[in-house]
């Protein structure tokens, strides 16, 4: 059985990727600190812990106890513009969080790393938007998703991680905080 860690399981989109997950088969984590999930929206068979991803601590202890195959990392604050005003805030959540994450991943040798990047990454005016474009993010947020697509890049070269990225653009849905 795939064993796997998805930060942000509480969330909107994290609360999808879990119920797949579990569909296929995979013994699910979820660390999520609740900052913007809802613990309601996890998966009943899926184990929950309510932690953060800057608790590199926690991580490493999650990560002796777990035997992980994948990691899923959607956790993150979410602020596009708010983001200038909160640099310290979203560095140390979507990019130290996320490197905490990355560093364990090496550690114990997991299959692969997917992150939850955004089209934040493109900044504006660009359309339309391909992958092959090169990125110019223009506030905090979308600097931090393009820095840990960069470390990703940069971990595999040095260390093997395999990893995937997306990039969702708007997504809305069943589970999404907003009009609760
Ligand atoms: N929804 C969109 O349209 C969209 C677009 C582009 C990218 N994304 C990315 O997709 C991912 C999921 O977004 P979402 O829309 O589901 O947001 P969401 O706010 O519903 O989910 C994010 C989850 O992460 C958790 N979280 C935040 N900081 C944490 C931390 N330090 N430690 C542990 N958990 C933490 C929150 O409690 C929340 O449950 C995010 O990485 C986001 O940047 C979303």
């Amino acid at each position: 059985m795939a064993v796997s860690l998805l930060t942000g399981g509480a969330g909107f989109i994290g609360a999808h990727v879990c119920n797949e997950l579990i569909d296929k088969g995979h013994k699910v984590v979820v660390l999520d600190d609740l900052s913007g999930g809802f613990e309601e929206n996890v998966n009943p068979k899926a184990i929950f812990i309510q932690g953060s991803i800057t608790d590199h601590v926690l991580l490493e202890k999650i990560f002796n106890e777990h035997q992980f195959d994948y990691v899923y990392h959607l956790a993150a604050y979410a602020a596009e513009g708010l983001s200038h005003f909160i640099k310290r805030f979203n560095y140390t959540n979507n990019l130290i969080g996320s490197v905490n994450l990355i560093n364990e991943s090496v550690k114990h040798k997991i299959k692969c790393f997917v992150f939850t990047s955004s089209i934040a990454v493109y900044g504006r005016g660009q359309l339309p938007m391909r992958e092959d474009m090169l990125p110019t993010p223009e506030d905090p947020y979308g600097i931090s998703k393009l820095a840990v697509e960069m470390d990703l890049k940069s971990t595999h070269e040095m260390f093997g991680l395999n990893y995937v990225v997306f990039r969702p653009h708007n997504v809305y849905g069943e589970y999404q905080k907003f009009g609760r």
